[in-house]
């Protein structure tokens, strides 16, 4: 059977509300993308250009860092890594964590909450942080209320 890891940042609940019910569906591992320094809710105002999150996501090369690792990263066959859409991308640490294991021959899938908008060029940008010979899919922006049977045709359309 295959193994599967959904892995998701989530600055204020959302994210991780979806995170969960993909979980339970796929029956995978779940982790917690955490940043070293927590967000603010200050840090998250986008209608201030000089507040952390508008910061980081003006800068490309910006790359918080992550409080934990995910033990034994080989032992997976999928990742879903899920996040919040920021100014039309994925946050900054996604591409961290991205960065930070071989995804070689995995399949890899992304997933999204946002206030409405959908993931525009954000699986092009993130796949320039991801191994190269993984296998790459362009996941979905999803409702933090889909409810676990949506979730689960999706798996059975990725078929993973
Ligand atoms: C800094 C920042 C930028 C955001 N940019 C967008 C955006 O471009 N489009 C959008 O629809 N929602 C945007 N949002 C809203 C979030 O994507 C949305 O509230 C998300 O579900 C939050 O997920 P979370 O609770 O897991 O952090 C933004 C939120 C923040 C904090």
């Amino acid at each position: 059977m295959s193994k599967i890891l959904t892995a998701y940042f989530s600055a204020s609940g959302t994210t991780k509300k979806l995170a969960k019910t993909i979980a339970e569906t796929a029956k995978s591992d779940l982790f917690e993308i955490v940043p070293e320094i927590p967000y603010t809710n200050d840090d998250l105002k986008w209608t201030n250009k000089s507040s952390r999150s508008s910061v980081e996501m003006n800068d490309k090369n910006s790359r918080p860092k992550i409080s934990s690792k995910v033990e034994n990263m080989e032992q997976y066959d999928s990742v879903f890594i899920g996040f919040p859409i920021w100014w039309y991308e994925a946050p900054r640490i996604i591409q961290t964590f991205l960065e930070s294991y071989d995804f070689s021959g995995k399949n890899i899938v992304t997933f999204a909450t946002s206030g409405g908008s959908g993931m525009g060029k954000t699986n092009n940008i993130l796949k320039l942080s991801c191994s190269p010979d993984a296998k790459w899919c362009d996941g979905k922006r999803l409702s933090s209320n889909t409810d676990a049977n949506t979730i689960k045709n999706w798996l059975d359309e990725l078929n993973i």
